[in-house]
């Protein structure tokens, strides 16, 4: 299949893509946090070759993306009040929405459950192409299934250049990570997915929230609610491991950076091609050949916005090893941290 490649300014490139849609094809497209791979919801088939061109499972339900919050009434079976309240306050924005699903939905979308996510973004690209082209987008992140999420069209077309038909190019995302994921349909709305939109952010809105407790802290006896938290992610193709100062998780202690040190040099003597993951202020100590930053500081907007990138960087570049410094866990760095742990299956040094 040949992949159409158009810059958003280009000016037949939404008649293009909403044709695309129309007749049933994918267009991967930019959103406010990560590229999506778009097919039209309400028709099964589309939803089917959204699996086939990611190989992704398909027990792995879709977002459905919308242009309009009046639109909800036409997916969704029930509109708790406490969604009315998250709508008005996150919507246009990085929050995904559980909700009882009407019949319209077909299950090939929502990976045969009877609920449905739904997500109105805020990139005006988004918007746009949702709303010309007539189509409710379910849309996962544009990337091979396994790999990490794309923040760039340049990503989208490494993972996907002849597997679907177009890809929209509106230049690199703003958020850099993944919606957060709410499920309003039991009493207590429980947070599936971490994300932009923390807990406490929440909280201010509807009072008590909880964590779906297998995300954090991954148990072989816990399931995720969100079935695609599941599974290993994001991870790069070298092992990696993040190093955690126990006693401060939260900073980069000299026991972080002697022990990631001493890491390099036994990667050397074995001949392996190792790698670093730290920010422009912390560079300076670390003697490795390849240092791949996260961001000029450690805050969680800038390392939420390089963090797939320099996951995919170290593919680019061959690392075999690479050491990683730990993120706070509160707040937006536990939505890195949440990332970071599944692209390093869970290996962390305590020091
Ligand atoms: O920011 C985002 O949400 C991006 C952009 C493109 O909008 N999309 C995205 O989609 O991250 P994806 O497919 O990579 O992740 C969707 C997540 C998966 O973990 C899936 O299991 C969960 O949402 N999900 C979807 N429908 C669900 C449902 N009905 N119940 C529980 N979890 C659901
Ligand atoms: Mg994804």
């Amino acid at each position: 299949m040949n992949t159409i490649i158009k810059k958003t300014t280009e000016n037949d490139a939404f008649q293009v893509a909403s044709e695309i849609l129309q007749k049933g094809g994918l267009v991967a497209f930019p959103t406010e946090t990560v590229y999506g791979l778009g097919g039209n919801a309400l028709d099964p088939s589309a939803s089917e070759r959204i699996y086939k061109a990611k190989g992704r499972p398909s027990d792995n339900p879709l977002i459905v993306h919308i242009a309009d919050k009046a639109d909800v009434a036409q997916l969704a079976a029930e509109i708790p009040p406490i969604a009315e309240r998250l709508m008005d306050r996150f919507w246009p924005g990085p929050m995904t929405i559980i909700f009882k699903k009407k019949d319209i939905v077909p299950k090939e979308t929502t990976g045969g459950l009877d609920t449905v996510a739904i997500r109105m973004p805020s990139h005006p690209d988004a918007a746009r192409l949702i709303r010309e082209s007539g189509v409710y987008i379910a849309a996962p992140s544009a990337n091979a299934s396994g790999r990490p999420s794309p923040s760039t069209a340049a990503h989208v077309a490494e993972d996907l250049t002849g597997r679907i038909d177009m890809i929209l190019d509106g230049g690199p995302v703003d958020i850099g990570i993944e919606s957060s994921i709410i499920d309003v349909t039991g009493e207590v709305p429980v947070i599936l997915r971490p994300g932009f939109i923390t807990k406490k952010d929440f909280e201010e809105i509807v009072g008590k929230v909880t964590i779906d407790p297998a995300i954090m802290k991954p148990d072989p006896n816990l399931r995720p609610k969100a079935p695609g938290m599941k599974y290993t992610h994001y991870a790069p193709k070298g092992s990696l491991t993040i190093i955690e100062d126990e006693l401060s998780p939260q900073l980069v202690t000299g026991n972080v950076i002697s022990t990631i040190n001493r890491l390099i040099t036994d990667a050397a003597a074995e001949g392996k091609k190792a790698a670093v993951l730290t920010t422009a202020e912390n560079r300076r100590h670390y003697h490795a050949e390849n240092i791949i930053l996260l961001g000029e500081t450690a805050s969680g907007e800038e390392v939420a916005k390089h963090l797939y990138s320099a996951l995919r960087e170290c593919d680019e570049i061959g690392a075999e090893v690479i050491y990683s410094e730990s993120f706070s866990r509160g707040e937006l760095g536990g939505a890195i941290m949440n990332r970071l742990l599944k692209a390093a299956g869970q290996k962390v040094i305590f020091v």
